[in-house]
């Protein structure tokens, strides 16, 4: 295991894209050695951005292909496991990685030597997954865009936005499942501006099978949304009135989304999630209050005596809680910034990726410590108790 900073380092140039070109060195142990060198760029194929990893024996190289999120795990355990040295280039630096017999990681920030490349540094920063200029019917009916493709100036950032969740989408394709109509569930839809997106890029633009249902508790947004998709001829995307706590019509659900949905009504969408075994959950939460009632310690009085900054330092463990208590349901969970701060200080986007379980002892032990330290009793550990080691399973592991 290396040390979270070049965890965070290797997580953030990945998900940023600014990784140039990585190269691996300096076998940790040369017995049993299947590569002596191990080279990573990025590749922009068909279904997206991906990393290549080419792994050097000898006169021999083997290629592989990964998604964003596979590229940051085997980066991470390259450095970790089987090599002492790594060199990641980026636009704005280099990054030397030194790793001790102790597997601690030095990292030393040098003056960048690589450009990015031209068409591929395009298509990963300019292009939006919906252009400006091209007309797309449920943009011109939400009044984003006019007839003619152009963005009004005015929804210019709901524009953004919608482009940002659909490169969300875009990252995790390969993870959803292959070869069958895909279920998703959005939670608290509202207005359903990403709803109507995520139905428009599966659908329509991936051709995806799929059926897509929008839960929310106002009857008025439902018939709206109702009635535009009805306009709009998405006939596999259905807007039920309903509390997300309550819903239990379907048995299997490959994608849960839910995007600003009120304090624990995220928790609640996210052990529905959980439950259903679906295999990418994309969240963003919002106005956390649970915790902002429960945290109580002494030592954090400077920072709990400050009404804002409570305020903020629950939303952000909360979020932290959310996290851990994801993976330990065997997610591998990422928390990403979901649109600038500017826009709205709602900018942290949870996606958890259904993977396999990890060390579920040392990692409840390490979420049990920060819980308690808080005071906290979170919802989502209450509502998933079932599921979760629990303090006597920990100790045993
Ligand atoms: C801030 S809006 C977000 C709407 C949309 N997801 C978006 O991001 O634009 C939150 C929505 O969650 C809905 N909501 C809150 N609690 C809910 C619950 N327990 N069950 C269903 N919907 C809920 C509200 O009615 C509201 O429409």
């Amino acid at each position: 295991m290396i040390v979270e900073s070049l965890n965070t380092l290797i997580e953030r140039i990945i998900e940023d894209r600014t990784l140039i070109t990585g190269t691996l060195s300096q076998l940790r142990k040369k017995e049993g050695a299947t590569y002596t060198k191990v080279g990573v760029k990025p590749v922009q194929l068909k279904n997206g951005l991906h990393y290549q990893f080419a792994y050097y024996t000898g006169t021999q190289v083997e290629h592989r292909n990964m998604p964003a999120e596979s590229a940051a795990d085997e980066l991470s355990s390259l450095l970790g496991d089987t090599f002492r040295q790594g060199l990641l280039c980026t636009a704005e630096a280099d990054y030397q990685v030194l790793i001790s017999k102790k597997q601690k990681a030095t990292v030393l920030t040098k003056p960048p030597t690589k450009k990015a490349v031209a068409d591929l540094s395009h298509n990963r920063r300019k292009q939006y997954v919906l252009e400006e200029g091209e007309p797309v019917p449920f943009l011109i009916e939400l009044g984003i865009m006019s007839d003619s493709g152009k963005v009004l100036a005015k929804k210019y950032d709901k524009f953004r936005q919608i482009n940002r969740f659909l490169e969300m989408v875009e990252d995790v394709l390969t993870s959803l499942p292959q070869g069958r109509p895909l279920t998703i569930v959005d939670f608290g839809c509202g207005k359903s501006y990403l709803t109507f997106a995520l139905y428009h890029y599966l659908a329509i633009r991936e051709k995806r099978e799929l059926s897509i249902v929008g839960l929310d508790l106002k009857a008025d947004v439902i018939a709206h949304c109702s009635a535009l998709a009805v306009k709009l001829g998405y006939d596999k995307l259905r807007f039920l009135v309903g509390d997300i706590a309550d819903y239990n019509e379907l048995d299997r659900v490959d994608m849960v989304v839910t995007l600003h949905a009120c304090d624990t009504a995220t928790d609640a969408a996210l052990e529905k999630a959980v439950r259903w075994g679906a295999s990418v959950i994309l969240s963003v939460p919002c106005c956390q209050h649970e915790l902002f009632a429960q945290i109580d310690n002494e030592i954090m009085e400077p920072l709990l005596s400050h009404g804002i900054l409570k305020e903020r330092f629950s939303a952000l463990a909360t979020d932290a809680i959310r996290a851990k208590l994801l993976d330990l349901m065997g997610y591998r969970t990422q928390l990403l910034e979901f649109i600038d701060m500017e826009h709205t200080p709602k900018n942290i986007l949870i996606r958890a990726v259904k993977s396999g379980s990890g060390d579920s002892g040392a990692k409840w032990r390490e979420y049990a410590a920060f819980r308690d330290f808080l005071g906290a009793k979170p919802y989502l550990e209450r509502a998933c108790a079932d599921l979760l080691p629990g303090e006597a399973e920990s100790r045993s592991n």
